[in-house]
Parts: structure tokens; C-alpha cells; sequence
């Protein structure tokens, strides 16, 4: 057994990530007198919500007609029907007053002439029930909207003395003999001691995998390291072959271009110039959801119609905007289209190509975060003391697919839902639970074992590996003999975690071994997003299956759970919720108008 000395800490609850989830989290139990901790790897102001720039969708009428319900069959058709349905309906219902709350903690959004806060379209966003034209839905801080809602979340926080742990790597939960979590177990990164916090409910807000992808907007820091925990402490994760492409990732950096430059006018073109999105949607064009524009530009591409020297990329076009507006409106992507495309965007068009942006899948939870472990007996059964929200959780409000804008009012409403039955599930006043000591010198056993690889394998050939073959096989149209062949060599790609070699053995900021935490936490979740993916035989959302070109809902309907243990994963399945959480009598939508029916735009 290795043998480290460590600190104890005791809370309340402790939120483990320090983004947009995590920090309304952490702000809600503060300010109910909760004890909380908020763990982070980097300076909270440095999670990766500081990167999203068009906006959070709440339906607040701002800008012409909207309603809740709109809202919420946007999110119910732009799912692909694979969301549950409570969860979506609480999304749109509480959208508002989460955004009014933002505002009041001092968000500083956009206004118009009114002053009321600015909204702007957003791909997929519709009036009537999806028969009328665009909505201005997407409330916005020009298009550095996450970046504001950060700021004011941990200013906000630290107001209400939560404790901020900066710089924490979590190694892993504490887990009781009967499966309740209990803590975490975290390694100081500037001072290389190690910290086992004790917890009545501990919240992950951990994020997105994106860096399992070689090409992706996401920052390095996402990792998925909730995910991988949950999935060593042999808990499930669920749906995790649904990943997002965002259809405007600079060409090369892979940086985002936020659709809000859509929805501000920006149009994509092909090597003819043409407008080609008016040929796959005619109602929507550049404005529909973002799965189906970046399956349309890999069209294009693959039917030799692609822009640039090898005709691998989309123009996408803002040269024809106001450089006012540019400058009001979109002052970031101009930016970073300088920076990262040497494109002054008032002038030419900015090359672009569908880029890894989002998961869909995670940790399943209920709409309140609380971390799921389904049976054949109960598919909701709640794991005790452990919630998940943010990218790293699958409520699920995004099902198949996710709609822009949606990720950032998930953060809030889902972040403050967990506060608030936190707020009721735990006591303040009882004493915290005794922590399982074999799952503290378990999690200290892996660590060390990682701390002394001898193996042959460094750690960032292990990752480029993973990452080149995601990149590959998993990709946004899929077939089912890449998807096989990925398959074996996933499974083959992870074994090799058995014979890494970490060259650093120090205590203090030592990266190589970080960057070896982080691997073995993505390698989960990669290999569930790739075995999930060549199981589901059908089409939907973000999964286009060129041997299954269509959904089945009658076969498919149904969540994808994962259990990854080394380099296997066992999979079973799990209702989706279909029914709403409120009636028509009780004010609710109209049944007929959510049922499952063809996605055309
Ligand atoms: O395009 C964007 O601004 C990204 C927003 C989102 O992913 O919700």
C-alpha cells in the first residue's frame, strides 16, 4: 500500500470543478448556508465556459414573440427525440428566471435600445412550435457571454465564503462497501500534497471530453475527469456516442467562430460560391442545428465542392455585416480570426470545418443532478451523495444532439436545480459520514502506481493514439466497418494504460504525471463513446451511421449505459422519459405536439 500522509477536510457538499455548472453549484449551496468546497485543476476563472461566446437560450421575449414551450420542442426535436422529456420541459420552463438571476448577480449582457438584455438567433431556435421563422432566443454578453457569466459566478461565490481549492486535481471518489459516495481524494498540484475531502454530497462539474478528439474547440483542461472517475468507481455513463461538431471551428486551430455569427448574418459558402445551405434547409438554412449544418459542409467537401488548395474546407462569410456591428456585436471572433486564420473578417471569409465541440453523453442523472446508477428493477435509482451537472452530466436535455445556446442555460438552471435539492436531501446539522478507508488507500494505490510507470509507452503517445483514431473512426459520419475497426483498436489503445512510462516522479507541479491522471480518465470515456457508437444501428442527431441512414425509434428510442472497466465496456439500456413534467391540465405542452415525427428544416 503506498503510504502517503494527507490532510482531511470536512463539508457540507463539495463541487469538484469550477466552470459555469460548477460555480452556480457551489454559489446555490453557499447561499443556503451550506459548508461548500469548489475544487478546481485551473483558476476558476480559466474553465472552459471563459470560451463560450454566443449566448444562453431562455425564451425572455426581448426581441418578438417567444413561450417557453417553443423552447422546449426546439430542444425535444433538436434531441432527435432522445432527450427526457422532465428534464426538457424544466429547461425551458426555468430558462428565465435562471437568466433574470444572472442578470441580478451582475452579468453584464448586451442590451437593447430599451435596455432590455440582447438576444439573437441561434441554429435550430424557432417560433410556433418549429412552423414559424427564427427567434431571437440566445441572450448574449456580445460574444463573450461564458466568459461574463464566469466572472460574475465566482465573484458571486466567494461573496457567499464558499472555499475555493485552486489548483486540486481530484484522483478519484471515495465510494462506501454500499456504493454511497462519500468524497474525493485530490492532490495538490503547486505543493504536491494530498487532500481527501470528506462529504455529505460531493457535485461533479468536471466538463467535457473533448480532448479525446484530435481536433476539437474544447480547452486541454477537458478531460473528461468526472466521467472517469465515476467509471473506476463502477458507475455508468450514458450516451456517450452522441458528440457534437461545431460546424465553424477555424480550418488548422480547430478555435471556435460562434454560431451567433449566423445569427448575426454570417452565411457559409462552397468552392462555387454558392449559398448551399439554402439547398438542404430551406426554411432554416444557415440557421439550422449545428448537427445537421456540419454533416451538410462535410457533404459539400466530400463531393469535391470543399474551398482552399486541397478543397478540404467551408468559407464562412461576415464581410458583408457592418464592421459596427462586427465590432459590437462579434469584437471576439474578430479576434481570433485574425489571430488564429490571418483573416480580417470585415474583408475576406473565414475558412472553417466542422470541429469537435460538445458531449451529449456523461454521467446520467435525474433533473435535479443526482448522479443515476440504473438497474433492470429501477432505471432511476439514485447513487446517494453523488450529483453530476454541466457537459460532465447527461440530465438528458440534449439527447442526440444539443442546440447552441443550450449548453450554457444547462449549466445554470441544472447547476442551481442541484443546489436546490441539495438544500433538501442534505442535514447541515448530521455528522459527516466515516470514510472508507480502503477507498482512500485505493485511489492513493493508483496514483502512486501511475507515479512510478516503468512502462514503454510516454504518455502523450498514448493520447495522440486515442486521439488520431477517435478522430478517425468516430467521426461525424460513421460506417459500420471504421466503426468496428476503431472498436478493436480503442480496445487495443487502452490496454497500453497498463504499460505507461511517466518519467517525472516529483510531487510538485508535476505535469507528466497530470497529463497521465488526464489519460486515464479520457480513455473511458473515449472507448464507451466508440463502443456505444458501433452498437447503435441507426441514425439520429449528432450519430450518422451511413449503414443505418435513418432513426428507429422503435429499436432505438432508448439511452445508451455504459460500464467501462479496463479496456471493456458493457452496455444495457435505458428508458427515455417520454412524458413531460406537468400535464396539459396542469399548464404543460400538448402531448401531440412533442411526438417523435421527421427532423426537416
Ligand atoms: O457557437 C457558439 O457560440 C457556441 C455555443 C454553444 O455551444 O452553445
Amino acid at each position: 500500500m503506498a503510504a502517503y500522509e494527507y490532510e482531511t477536510h470536512e463539508f457540507d457538499v463539495v463541487v469538484v470543478g469550477a466552470g459555469g455548472a460548477g460555480l452556480r453549484a457551489t454559489l446555490g449551496m453557499a447561499e443556503q448556508g451550506l459548508k461548500t468546497a469548489c475544487i478546481s485543476k485551473v483558476f476558476p476563472t480559466r474553465s472552459h465556459t471563459v470560451a463560450a461566446q454566443g449566448g444562453i437560450a431562455a425564451s425572455l421575449s426581448n426581441m418578438g414573440p417567444d413561450h417557453w414551450q417553443w423552447h422546449m420542442f426546439d430542444t425535444v426535436k433538436g434531441s432527435d427525440w432522445l432527450g427526457d422529456t422532465d428534464a426538457m420541459e424544466y429547461l425551458a420552463r426555468e430558462a428565465p428566471k435562471a437568466v433574470y438571476e444572472l442578470e441580478h448577480y451582475g452579468v453584464p449582457f448586451s442590451r437593447t435600445e430599451e435596455g432590455k438584455i440582447y438576444q439573437r438567433p441561434f441554429g435550430g431556435h424557432t417560433t410556433e412550435f418549429g412552423d414559424g421563422p427564427p427567434v431571437q432566443r440566445t441572450c448574449a454578453a456580445a460574444d463573450r457571454t461564458g466568459h461574463a457569466i464566469l466572472h460574475t459566478l465566482y465573484g458571486q461565490s466567494l461573496k457567499h465564503n464558499a472555499e475555493f481549492y485552486i489548483e486540486y486535481f481530484a484522483i478519484d471518489l471515495i465510494m462506501s462497501e454500499d456504493g454511497q459516495c462519500q468524497g474525493v481524494v485530490c492532490w495538490k498540484l503547486d505543493d504536491g500534497t494530498i487532500h481527501v475531502f470528506n462529504a455529505k454530497m460531493v457535485v461533479l462539474a468536471t466538463g467535457g471530453y473533448g480532448r479525446a478528439y484530435f481536433s476539437a474547440t474544447s480547452a486541454h483542461t477537458c478531460t473528461g475527469d468526472g466521467g472517469g472517475m465515476v467509471a473506476r468507481a463502477g458507475l455508468p455513463l450514458q450516451d456517450m456516442e452522441f458528440v457534437q461538431f461545431h460546424p465553424t471551428g477555424i480550418y488548422g486551430s480547430g478555435c471556435l467562430i460562434t454560431e451567433g455569427a449566423r445569427g448575426e448574418g454570417g452565411y457559409l459558402t462552397n468552392s462555387e460560391g454558392e449559398r448551399f445551405m439554402e439547398r438542404y434547409a430551406p426554411q432554416y438554412k444557415d440557421l439550422a442545428p449545428r448537427d445537421y449544418v456540419s454533416r451538410c459542409m462535410t457533404m459539400e467537401i466530400r463531393e469535391g465542392r470543399g474551398v482552399g488548395k486541397e478543397g478540404d474546407h467551408i468559407h464562412l462569410h461576415l464581410n458583408h455585416l457592418p464592421p459596427e456591428t462586427l465590432a459590437e456585436r462579434l469584437p471576439g471572433i474578430s479576434e481570433s480570426a485574425r489571430i488564429f486564420a490571418g483573416v480580417d473578417l470585415t474583408k475576406e471569409p473565414i475558412p472553417v470545418l466542422p470541429t469537435v465541440h460538445y458531449n451529449m453523453g456523461g454521467i446520467p442523472t435525474n433533473y435535479y443532478g443526482e448522479a443515476l446508477n440504473p438497474t433492470a428493477e429501477d432505471p432511476n435509482a439514485v447513487v446517494p451523495g453523488l450529483m453530476a451537472v454541466g457537459e460532465a452530466g447527461c440530465a438528458s436535455v440534449h439527447g442526440a444532439n444539443r442546440l447552441g445556446s443550450n449548453s450554457l442555460i444547462d449549466l445554470v438552471v441544472f447547476g442551481r436545480a442541484a443546489a436546490i435539492r441539495a438544500g433538501k436531501v442534505v442535514d447541515a446539522d448530521a455528522p459527516n459520514p466515516v470514510l472508507n478507508q480502503a477507498s482512500v488507500d485505493k485511489a492513493l494505490d493508483r496514483f502512486d502506481g501511475l507515479r512510478h510507470a516503468k512502462g514503454g509507452t510516454p504518455t502523450a503517445e498514448l493520447r495522440l493514439e486515442m486521439q488520431k483514431t477517435m478522430q478517425a473512426d468516430a467521426a461525424v459520419f460513421r460506417e459500420a466497418s471504421t466503426l468496428s475497426e476503431g472498436v478493436e483498436k480503442m480496445t487495443g489503445v487502452a490496454a497500453k494504460l497498463d504499460d505507461l512510462a511517466v518519467s517525472d516522479r516529483t510531487m510538485i507541479w508535476n505535469t507528466d504525471l497530470m497529463e497521465t491522471l488526464e489519460l486515464t480518465n479520457l480513455m473511458p470515456n473515449a472507448l464507451a463513446t466508440i463502443v456505444g457508437a458501433e452498437a447503435r444501428k441507426e441514425s439520429r442527431g449528432a450519430h450518422a451511421h451511413e449503414d443505418h441512414p435513418t432513426r428507429d425509434d422503435e429499436n432505438w428510442r432508448v439511452h445508451t449505459i455504459s460500464r467501462v472497466e479496463g479496456n471493456k465496456v458493457e452496455l444495457s439500456h435505458r428508458p427515455v422519459v417520454t412524458d413531460p413534467l406537468t400535464t396539459e391540465a396542469e399548464g404543460g405542452i400538448e402531448l401531440k405536439k412533442i411526438a417523435p415525427k421527421a427532423r426537416t428544416f
